[in-house]
């Protein structure tokens, strides 16, 4: 069971696996100790350990501060590295004195208001509020820590209250900030761009700043709200490795500061760049929440916490544990040059193939022919759908198919009744250019009316027709920002009162809604983080469905997220981002690993792979728990080699999947080595009829003998006898 030991001036967070450990010093400063393997007790005072002080004025008349490593420092009293809180008091001073004024522990997880965050239903989870003042201002600074039972993770989010008497400007203010006591550690951060979404990058840490932000508005394709610091010699399933991720959606930053001493400051929370936030008497500012993972077993037990933490206790709903429907998305066959017809005419062929749901995407609404207009307009074409979605809807379900629906509701063209009704319901400054990205403006989610508008479009919609799913795009980055209501000292506000005003029209919206599968979409992959998937359970990964593409996208995003998470589509080819021509069945093999279904017109098959089409749904159906809610275990990382593996291990069999992306001539027969199975299990590798040991499948391994040809897979599934 988790718990939380306190003794004297010791708070010990922990579970069967993990301790987290840290003690007050001097006057009560909350000062890091251990975060690791568990352990029994840890005694061994911090104040001794770093400074050698015993005096309770020593940290706060010195520049010690400095020296100490600590839960949440604030700059430039005594400790000049950055803060995780900075503030601007009435006087225009910074400094704070944040001493212990009580705590409380509680069992299970509270919500945070107005954000998505980690919950525990089952209650094995433990919680402590640490309290912190700064008399003088009368600033409450409650630092909240999780520990899960069940993976190996704490969240920590923080609430900072004005109890004072003067207003208080909050320039930073991070989630969580931990101080490792060396710099030992190699920096991993997923970064990328639209079609190469979440890249593994690693470097060794050095002295100064260092990690991954967005300022973009959405947590962004270009980096991702995720680091991890990784140890010398840690690879793939040993050595230890520490894990940040922030559960939000709108602008982050994820760094590591190693001071002059060789320290480590790791911190996350929403960007500062950009960011402040007027904090009258009286109110209080909740920050998201940010989830850290421990792991000794390498880069895989980092990812097995982080996807048991997704499953378990971030995605919510009637589909967090469900069978997700296999699908069929008309983008990439029509584009927005479709009539009932023609759509009626893909969603039989799909039915055909035994897939389970059809999918309209953009393309729908007012006159939007093209990427110019009518967004905003949430009504049906008449000359597109002349049944109206009600009709499209009834005739799809007749087909015996579940129907889903594109929107892109935070977004407005110029072009639209919405925009000519309201010019000042998008972001954007006074009197400047209203820059806009693929030809639409955002419109302004920090306005309460803007927020009733868009639910009430959305669930006007789903009232109206027959709608089982529904994806949730987001195709332009936020620029300029800056919102008509707000007055002039509180324009900095807008890009974070535009995610609370998001989330509470996604948390009102799935509430009406529950039936109703969410997906989350943002130009592909451009918000694929923990907020989202706090309301919407999968999230399309990339508008590049390359399969070659693929392997390196999913392989960087199941560092933190598990399969079920994962949009993954089998599209045309050539593939229309990269041109390559890849197998239909390597394309099948990729994207089996993630929510799967097809981006492409089934009638353009020739009968020879429409015919393969009927077999790899049948597969997928036939093993769809494993593949989707299976234990994932990567094999060999295309960012490494030309060969990309992974399984996934369910109950009683596994399936694993071998890609290698270019032909070797003259080559010898690779091993490919498995893992999380039953050493002394017997399996039936089906596609070999051969039986052989969990110990042979793991230590000697299975052959991989590559058709000839460029992006060819290899698929085995295992059966336990
Ligand atoms: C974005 C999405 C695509 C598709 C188009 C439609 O790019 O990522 O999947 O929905 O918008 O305009």
């Amino acid at each position: 069971m988790s718990e939380i030991l306190v003794s004297g001036k010791q708070f010990h967070l922990r579970n069967a696996r993990i301790s987290y450990v840290f003690e007050l010093v001097g006057d009560g400063i909350p000062a890091h100790v251990y975060l690791g393997r568990r352990l029994e007790s840890l005694n061994s005072p911090v104040s001794q350990l770093f400074c050698g002080a015993q005096d309770e004025d020593y940290f706060h008349n010195t520049l010690a501060l400095e020296k100490l490593p600590q839960e949440y420092p604030t700059f430039g009293h005594g400790d000049l590295r950055h803060g995780a809180l900075d503030i601007e008091d009435a006087f225009g001073g910074n400094v704070l004195d944040l001493s212990y004024v009580f705590h409380e522990i509680v069992s299970g997880k509270p919500a945070l208001p107005g954000l998505p965050a980690s919950f525990d239903q089952q209650g094995e989870s433990k919680t402590l509020s640490l309290v912190l003042a700064d008399q003088k201002l009368g600033l409450t600074v409650t630092l909240l820590y999780t520990i899960f039972n069940d993976c190996d993770v704490i969240a920590r989010s923080v609430s900072v209250k004005n109890d004072g008497t003067a207003a208080v400007r909050l320039n930073r203010v991070m989630s969580a900030s931990i101080d490792f006591e060396d710099s030992d550690y190699s920096l991993i951060t997923l970064s990328g761009a639209w079609a190469r979404e979440r890249s593994i990058d690693c470097r060794k840490l050095v002295c100064g700043i260092q990690g991954a932000d967005s300022a973009r508005g959405a947590s962004s394709a270009q980096r991702s709200p995720f680091m991890a610091l990784t140890r010398k010699g840690t690879d793939e399933d040993c050595g230890e490795a520490v894990g940040f991720a922030l559960v939000y959606s709108g602008n982050f930053s994820a760094t590591c500061e190693v001071c002059m001493y060789g320290m480590t400051r790791a911190q996350i929370g929403i960007n500062d760049y950009q960011f402040s936030w007027l904090l009258n008497p009286g109110e209080c500012f909740q920050t998201p929440e940010a989830v850290i993972a421990y792991s000794w077993e390498g880069l895989s037990g980092m990812s097995r916490a982080f996807h048991t933490l997704v499953s378990a206790h971030i995605v919510r709903g009637a589909f967090a544990h469900a069978r997700r429907p296999l699908l069929l998305n008309n983008w990439e066959a029509t584009t927005f040059n479709f009539d009932e017809e023609k759509l009626l005419k893909i969603a039989r062929r799909g039915k055909e193939a035994g897939l389970e749901m059809f999918v309209l995407d953009d393309g729908w609404f007012g006159h939007r022919d093209d990427d110019h207009t009518s967004l905003g307009d949430w009504t049906e074409n008449p000359r597109k759908l002349p049944t109206g979605l009600k009709g499209l809807s009834e005739k799809i379900h007749a087909m015996g198919l579940k129907f889903g629906l594109w929107f892109e509701p935070e977004m407005v063209s110029k072009d639209s009744d919405l925009y000519r009704a309201h010019p000042d319901w998008c972001l954007h400054q006074k009197d400047r250019t209203r820059t806009e990205g693929r030809f639409q403006l955002t419109l302004d989610m920090s306005r309460a009316d803007v927020c009733e508008y868009v639910e009430n479009a959305v669930a006007s919609v789903l009232s109206r027709a027959e709608i089982d799913y529904v994806k949730w795009d987001m195709n332009r980055d936020m620029s300029p920002v800056g919102s008509a209501l707000l007055p002039k000292e509180r324009q900095r506000e807008t890009a974070h009162r535009y995610m609370l005003g998001l989330y509470g029209v996604m948390e009102r919206l799935t509430a009406r809604f529950p039936k109703v599968l969410f997906e989350s979409c943002a130009s592909g992959g451009n918000r694929f983080d923990l907020g989202m998937m706090y309301y919407m359970p999968q999230a399309w990964c990339s508008d590049n469905t390359d399969a070659g593409s693929r392997c390196l996208i999913q392989y960087g995003t199941s560092l933190v997220f598990p399969q079920s998470t994962m949009g993954a589509h089998v599209s045309h080819a050539p593939n229309y981002q990269t041109g390559h021509i890849t197998p239909l069945k390597t394309r099948a093999d990729v994207a089996m690993c993630g929510t799967y279904g097809y981006e492409l017109d089934l009638n353009t098959m020739s009968e020879e792979e429409f015919a393969q089409t009927i077999q790899d749904v049948k597969y997928v159906k036939a093993h769809r728990d494993t593949l989707l809610y299976g234990n994932l275990h990567r094999l060999s990382s295309p960012f490494e080699t030309d060969l990309t593996a992974w399984m996934v291990v369910g109950q009683g069999e596994a399936v694993v999947t071998a890609i290698r992306m270019y032909a070797r001539p003259n080559a010898l027969t690779q091993r490919l080595r498995l893992k999380g199975l039953q050493e002394k299990a017997d399996y039936l590798v089906e596609e070999l009829n051969l039986c052989l040991s969990g110990a042979e499948l793991m230590r000697y391994g299975l052959p991989l003998d590559f058709p000839a040809g460029d992006y060819q897979s290899l698929r085995f599934t295992l059966k336990k006898l």
